[in-house]
C-alpha cells in the first residue's frame, strides 16, 4: 500500500503539501485530488519523472499527458505554450481555474514525452484547492493523467486510486471525493474553429458560449454492428477478449449500454437482467431515479446513478458508480442511456467508451459502438 495522508479539501496542511512536493521535485510521483478526478502527478519538465508516470499506469507513449499549471500567466509563459491563441485565452478568462484543457502549440520547456511528441501541449489549471496549494509549493508544472490503471475507471476518491495504482505512486494525498467527477472538457485551440476533443467538466454549451462555431469532435463512430443478440449471452465471457485493447474507463465487468426510446430501454433491461440472472450471472444496473428494475438480493444490484434529466449529476457519479459495482464483483453492468444535455455529454462518451460488451438499441436493432481512441 503506498503511503497516504489525509487532507483537508479547503485547507490542507501546508507540512502535508510540502512533503508531496518535495517527492515531485525530487522526481516521484504523487496522486491527488483535483475537482473533476484524482491525477497522477510528475514533475512535467523532468522527462524521467513523467516517464514513470506512463509505466505506473501501464500507458502507451503515444497518450499525451495534460500538464497542470495555476493560472493562464503561467500557462502562457513561452517556456510552456509557444504560442496563446487568442481564443485560449478567452476560454481560460472564463473557465480557469476549473475543469477545461486548452490544446495550444508547446513549448521549449516541455520535454517530448509529456505530448507523445506532438507540437501541442494540453494545459489546465484545476480548481481544487489542494490541487493548487501542491502546483503552489511545487512550484513546477504537473504531468498527471487521472490516476487509474491505463484503460480502467477514473478514480474519484484515494481509496480508488490506491486499489488501481497501489505501490506504484510514491504518495497519495487523500482529500476526499471530487466534486464532479468526471474529467476535463479538451479543446483545441491550434484550429480554425476551435475543437472539443472531449467533452468534460465544462459543457459543450458553456464552450459556444464562447466560441459558437466551436465543433463538437466526432462522439459516436460506426466501428462494427452489434446485434441485439449482444445483449449478453448467459454464458458471455466477463471481461473482452484477450489480445484487444481495453476500451478507456472500463470496469472489471463487462459493461452493456442499453440506448433507444426510454420506455424501451429500461424493458430491455428488465428482461436481460433477469435472464442474465436466471442464468447465475450477477447483474449490476446502471439506472435512473424512478426506472424499474428487478432486484435480487443475490444476483441483481441496481445504482440509481439520478433523476433522467438530471444528467449532470449522474455524471457525477458514474465513475463512483463503477467502481461499486466492480466492487460487488457483478458479471455485466447493463447500463442506461442519457440525455445530452449539460455533462450529460461526457456521461454519454465515457458509457459510449466503457461499453466493451457493445451498444444496444433497445427496439432490438443494433447501434454502432464507439472506436477506440
Ligand atoms: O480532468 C482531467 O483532465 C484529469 C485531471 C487529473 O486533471 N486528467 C485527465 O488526464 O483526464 P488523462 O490523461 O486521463 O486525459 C488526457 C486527455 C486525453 O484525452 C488526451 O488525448 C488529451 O487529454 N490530450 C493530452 N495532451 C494532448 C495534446 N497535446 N493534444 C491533444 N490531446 C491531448
Ligand atoms: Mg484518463
Amino acid at each position: 500500500m503506498p503511503r497516504c495522508i489525509v487532507v483537508d479539501a479547503v485547507h490542507p496542511d501546508p507540512a502535508a503539501i510540502a512533503a508531496a512536493a518535495r517527492i515531485l521535485r525530487a522526481g516521484g510521483l504523487v496522486a491527488f485530488p483535483t475537482e473533476t478526478v484524482y491525477g497522477l502527478g510528475a514533475n512535467a519538465l523532468d522527462a524521467d519523472a513523467v516517464g514513470r508516470i506512463f509505466v505506473a499506469k501501464g500507458r502507451p507513449a503515444d497518450d499525451p499527458l495534460i500538464v497542470h499549471v495555476l493560472d493562464a500567466a503561467g500557462a502562457g509563459d513561452r517556456t510552456l505554450a509557444a504560442a496563446w491563441p487568442p481564443i485560449a485565452a478567452r476560454l481560460t478568462d472564463a473557465f480557469w481555474p476549473g475543469p477545461l484543457t486548452v490544446v495550444v502549440p508547446r513549448g521549449p520547456a516541455i520535454p517530448p514525452i509529456v505530448t507523445a511528441c506532438l507540437p501541442m501541449v494540453a494545459l489546465r489549471a484545476p480548481a481544487h484547492p489542494v490541487a493548487r496549494a501542491l502546483l503552489a509549493a511545487a512550484g513546477v508544472p504537473i504531468a498527471a493523467p487521472s490516476a487509474n490503471p491505463f484503460g480502467r475507471t477514473s478514480p474519484t476518491t484515494a481509496a480508488h486510486v490506491i486499489a488501481g495504482l497501489g505501490d506504484r505512486v510514491d504518495l497519495v494525498l487523500d482529500g476526499g471525493p471530487c466534486a464532479i467527477g468526471v474529467e476535463s472538457t479538451v479543446v483545441d485551440c491550434t484550429t480554425d474553429p476551435i475543437r472539443v476533443l472531449r467533452p468534460g467538466g465544462i459543457p459543450l454549451e458553456a464552450i459556444r458560449a464562447i466560441a459558437p462555431d466551436a465543433i463538437a469532435a466526432e462522439a459516436i463512430v460506426p466501428e462494427a454492428i452489434v446485434p441485439d443478440a449482444a445483449l449478453p449471452a448467459a454464458d458471455a465471457a466477463a471481461s473482452p477478449s484477450p489480445g484487444t485493447q481495453p476500451r478507456h474507463y472500463a470496469p472489471r465487468a463487462r459493461l452493456v449500454l442499453v440506448t433507444g426510446n426510454d420506455g424501451d430501454i429500461v424493458a430491455t433491461i428488465r428482461a436481460a437482467a433477469v435472464r442474465l440472472a436466471a442464468a447465475g450471472k450477477r447483474v449490476g444496473l446502471l439506472v435512473a431515479a424512478g426506472d424499474e428494475v428487478p432486484v435480487d438480493a443475490e444476483r441483481i444490484v441496481a445504482v440509481c446513478l439520478a433523476p433522467l434529466d438530471n444528467p449532470s449529476l449522474a455524471a457525477h457519479r458514474l465513475f463512483a458508480a463503477l467502481h461499486a459495482l466492480d466492487a460487488q464483483d457483478v458479471d455485466v453492468i447493463l447500463a442506461r442511456d442519457w440525455p445530452a444535455r449539460d455533462l450529460g455529454l461526457a456521461l454519454q462518451d465515457r458509457l459510449r467508451r466503457a461499453a466493451q460488451g457493445g451498444t444496444v438499441l433497445a427496439d432490438g436493432t443494433a447501434a454502432p459502438v464507439m472506436a477506440r481512441s
